[in-house]
């Protein structure tokens, strides 16, 4: 009975062997790189054929620090698995790591199936990114920072990186602008004017982050990082809202500046500034250092504190403002539209136009994606309109921090000719006038040509008798003449009679 037990496990294993095993496929990522004491997260998703498979599986994740962590789930239906992982600092060290997860599948026995490996990195410095956060600016690019807006300075630290801040004692931030000092919080993010437009800074921020255990009680871990005021009076000239001044402010931190107090005071004395003594590469242990402004000056790390050093370069811009749009807008049709555009702010500029027959609200989704560019914001529209109606132009303009949408409201208007009064009396008195004079015209004429046929009449008669009977007389004279040469002619003459005779009969 077993052998037949064994024997039937064995078929099962060879089918299974060779039907599935090369299309299993497990995705596994992690969100680190995580910092030493945080927390790391990995996630393997298993895919059969590109579809999740459905069975009992199990899975077995390890890792291969100095003690190899493990852990095993239990048999679930779930094809997609989490594992996270303490990195504590007795169990790991600075360095790259790499962990394991093997699939199994439950058919009478847990068959092993695939197994895929990932490296992550477990690093000295708290891994995260610096922010600058403003209201209105619109530009995906974060290292454009608006001069006109108020810049919220924030340090961004991945979460589980940020769980193992949360479990410090006290936490300072020290901030650097352009490499000087600028000065000192326990919140991750501070308030700053950029005020001058196309000049660029680069950001530093030093996190120092203290496990000490004070002998007080431990802080909970629910209360956020101490929010410490930087308002009071003992600031001296550290807080400064102009980049001019603060380029003034030129100091370096001198190491005893930096050694961190157990945060049991709540209000923080920023460092003194004034006692500027350069850092000695000679009190630094051999330990690799945060640097600030690339070695110009080296904190001594703790090694029982937790550091993270973020740099960032940001340009500053002005936004568009202050559109101006010279001439006319109200032009009759066929007319040329003739405008000339301004603004003010930083180029390059970003420019579009749209043409939209009556009035248009703006709604605020209208883009710029493929406009023309230009390097200063002066450009002329020109356009003819045909139609008389009511039109807007549409003028959209970005920069790198800003973007404008400028409605344009042009009139067309058709010059509708209002007949005026002269232009009435004039023709109409003058067609009048006409018409009187034709009427007297055709009376004066049909008055002359009664006379003129009377006077024809008289001239016709007293012309016409004389010449009749002159005429009878030279024509009975002809007639005679003529019939005396030409006999033929009497012939006819006589023969007409005798046709006539012929009609009678
Ligand atoms: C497993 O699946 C259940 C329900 O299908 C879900 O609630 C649970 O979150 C899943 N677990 C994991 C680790 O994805
Ligand atoms: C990891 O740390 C969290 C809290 O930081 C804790 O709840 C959890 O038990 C720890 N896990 C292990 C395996 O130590
Ligand atoms: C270090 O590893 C050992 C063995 O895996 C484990 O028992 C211990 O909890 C780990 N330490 C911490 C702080 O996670
Ligand atoms: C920011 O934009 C909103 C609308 O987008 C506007 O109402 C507000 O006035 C702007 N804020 C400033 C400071 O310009
Ligand atoms: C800056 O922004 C962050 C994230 O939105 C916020 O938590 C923080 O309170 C802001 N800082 C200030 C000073 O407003
Ligand atoms: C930035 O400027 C605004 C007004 O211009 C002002 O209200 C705000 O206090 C300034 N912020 C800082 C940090 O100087
Ligand atoms: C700090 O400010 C608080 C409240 O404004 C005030 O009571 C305190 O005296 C100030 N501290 C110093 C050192 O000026
Ligand atoms: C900013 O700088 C200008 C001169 O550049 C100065 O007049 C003004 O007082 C400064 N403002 C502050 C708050 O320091
Ligand atoms: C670090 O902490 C341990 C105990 O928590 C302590 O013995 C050691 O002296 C500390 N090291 C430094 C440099 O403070
Ligand atoms: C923009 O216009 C406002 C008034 O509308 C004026 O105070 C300001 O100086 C102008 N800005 C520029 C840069 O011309
Ligand atoms: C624009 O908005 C006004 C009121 O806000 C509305 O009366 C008008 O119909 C709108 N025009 C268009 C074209 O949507
Ligand atoms: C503008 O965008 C919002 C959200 O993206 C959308 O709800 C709205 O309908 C859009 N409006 C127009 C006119 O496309």
């Amino acid at each position: 009975m077993q052998i037949v037990h064994f024997f039937w496990g064995l078929v099962w294993y060879i089918l299974y062997i060779c039907q599935v095993n090369a299309d299993y496929n497990i995705a596994l990522t992690h969100d680190g790189p995580v910092v030493l004491g945080g927390t790391i997260t990995f996630k393997a998703e298993v895919s059969y054929n590109n579809k999740r498979p459905s069975g009992t599986f199990k899975y077995k994740w390890r890792d291969n620090a100095l003690n190899p962590h493990e852990y095993e789930t239990k048999g679930t239906s779930n094809t997609t698995t989490y594992w996270s992982l303490n990195i504590s600092h007795e169990n790991y060290t600075i360095g790259k790591y790499e962990v394991e997860v093997i699939l199994y599948e439950y058919k009478f026995f847990w068959w092993e199936l695939t197994s895929v490996r990932t490296d992550f990195h477990v690093t000295q410095f708290l891994n995260g990114d610096i922010k600058v956060i403003q209201l209105n600016k619109t530009s995906i690019i974060d290292t454009y920072v608006s001069s006109a807006f108020e810049a919220n300075v924030t340090i961004t630290i991945r979460k589980g990186d940020m769980d193992y801040l949360m479990k410090a004692t006290s936490v300072l931030i020290y901030w650097f602008i352009n490499c000087k000092y600028f000065g000192q919080t326990s919140d991750l993010s501070f308030l700053y004017n950029f005020t001058i437009p196309d000049t660029s800074h680069v950001l530093e921020a030093l996190v120092v982050a203290s496990y000490d255990l004070p002998t007080t009680t431990v802080a909970p871990t629910t209360t956020a990082l101490p929010i410490i005021t930087t308002s009071n009076a003992t600031v001296p000239n550290i807080m400064i809202s102009n980049v001019t001044r603060e380029q003034m402010v030129i100091t370096t931190i001198s190491s005893n500046n930096l050694s961190i107090k157990p945060m049991s005071t709540s209000t923080i004395t920023p460092a003194p500034l004034n006692d500027a003594t350069n850092i000695s590469i000679s009190n630094v242990n051999n330990i690799s250092l945060p640097y600030i402004c690339s070695n110009s000056s080296i904190i001594p790390p703790d090694p029982n504190k937790t550091y993270g050093h973020f740099i960032k370069k940001i340009d500053v811009r002005a936004p568009i403002m202050n559109i101006t749009v010279e001439g006319t807008n109200w032009i009759q049709p066929w007319d040329m539209l003739s405008l000339n555009v301004s603004c003010k702010g930083s180029g390059p500029f970003n420019k579009c136009l749209y043409f939209h027959r009556g009035k248009y609200n703006i709604t605020g989704n209208e883009t710029c994606d493929s406009g023309d560019n230009l390097y200063s914001c002066n450009f002329s529209i020109i356009h003819y309109f045909l139609e008389p109606s009511v039109y807007t132009i549409l003028i959209i303009l970005n920069n790198d921090v800003s973007k404008q949408i400028y409605p344009l409201t042009i009139n067309i208007y058709k010059v509708t000719t209002k007949p005026q009064l002269s232009v009435i009396v004039v023709p109409v008195s003058c067609s009048l006038a006409a018409v009187v004079l034709i009427i007297f015209g055709i009376a004066y004429y049909i008055q002359n040509k009664a006379r003129f046929t009377v006077e024809v009449a008289d001239f016709d008669f007293g012309q016409n008798n004389p010449e009749m009977e002159y005429k009878t007389f030279t024509e009975r004279l002809k007639d005679s003449v003529n019939n005396a040469i030409r006999p033929g002619s009497k012939r006819i003459s006589g023969y007409k009679p005798l046709n006539n005779s012929q009609t009678v009969q």
